[in-house]
């Protein structure tokens, strides 16, 4: 099959056939990380950018470590400690790398539509890496990948996403990309951070926790986005521990062999509680390992190289 795409900027921009692909490309990929030396010339001569204007551990560091096993090189920018805090913006920025050789930027941003933007001006391969409350394609692929290689299929499986929905680009990409596998998606949380049914991309908004977790394959917490809230939209995290985190107890609604998934930054305590933190249906580290094996896949397919 040939990858027609330039950009990865939003799940919803992929056919289920492109998303498989993609899938197929990762799990092939992944077997380079067992290797005594996961490196593979395939991106030799490749200049990728990462340029993130927000906090990020995991996207960040995977997308350095995809870029490094294909041999490509990487520029890390972080706006801090560059001349956007002397003013730049972020096409400027862009302009200007892109004069060093960069073939492909990731973007992650604070503003929705920012990396879409890149895309449009600046003639260079684009990866969205988060933009504001708005998509987080990467981060459906490696959810979805990890759920592919334990259930061994996507349709049909009931997928439990909790917690700040509203405010959450892993939840809006996650809800597109599971519907588009066929998959169900439930959604449950706090009411001021449940979308409205319109808003729910296809979901079913369950307003009692309950019915979210009965029997589902999967159930996926997620953080509070406190800091895309403009007031506070719970009375105290404690509070929202008690009757939305994950715990044992909630856990056993779904099915005995559930996953148990989180994007992570984990707030252990208030969304899942430590007495899940080394629970044999956690796959949260292999959501981490699998975002190395799908960023691999993205690079390749967008810069031509051969898997
Ligand atoms: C998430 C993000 O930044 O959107 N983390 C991630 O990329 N793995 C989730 C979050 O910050 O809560």
């Amino acid at each position: 099959m040939e990858f027609r795409h330039h950009h990865i900027l939003d799940i919803s921009a992929l056919t289920p056939e492109d998303i498989s692909y993609i899938l197929e490309t990762a799990a092939n990929l992944k077997e380079i990380l067992t290797r005594p030396i996961p490196k593979v010339p395939t991106l030799r001569g490749k200049l990728v950018a990462h340029l993130f204007f927000e906090p990020s551990t995991r996207t960040r560091l995977s997308f350095e470590r995809a870029a490094k096993i294909l041999s490509a090189d990487v520029f890390n920018f972080t706006a801090r400690m560059s001349s956007v805090e002397k003013g730049e913006t972020l096409l400027d920025t862009v302009l200007n790398l892109k004069a060093m050789g960069v073939d492909l930027f990731v973007i992650r941003h604070s503003m929705a539509g920012a990396p879409h933007f890149i895309a449009q001006v600046a003639g260079t391969r684009v990866i969205n890496a988060g933009d504001g409350f708005h998509a987080h394609p990467t981060q459906a692929l490696l959810d979805l990948l990890t759920v592919k290689e334990k259930k061994g299929t996507l349709a049909g499986l009931k997928v439990a996403i909790i917690g700040d929905i509203r405010h959450s680009r892993v939840a809006h990409s996650g809800i597109c990309g599971f519907k588009k596998m066929g998959a169900e998606v439930y959604v449950s949380g706090p009411a001021t951070m449940l979308p409205s049914a319109r808003e729910a991309l296809g979901a079913k908004v369950c307003y009692r926790l309950e019915e979210a977790l009965e029997g589902a394959d999967v159930v996926m917490a997620l953080r509070v986005q406190k800091e895309r809230h403009g007031k506070d939209l719970f009375p105290s995290l404690r509070e929202y521990a008690r009757q939305f985190g994950i715990n044992a107890e909630r856990l056993a609604l779904a099915k005995p062999d559930c996953l148990l998934m989180h994007p992570g930054p984990v707030n252990w305590g208030v969304e899942l509680h430590p007495e899940l933190e080394n629970d044999p249906r956690s796959v949260i580290l292999e959501q981490v390992t699998n975002g190395v094996a799908v960023r691999m896949a993205l690079l390749v397919l967008l810069l031509g190289g051969t898997a």
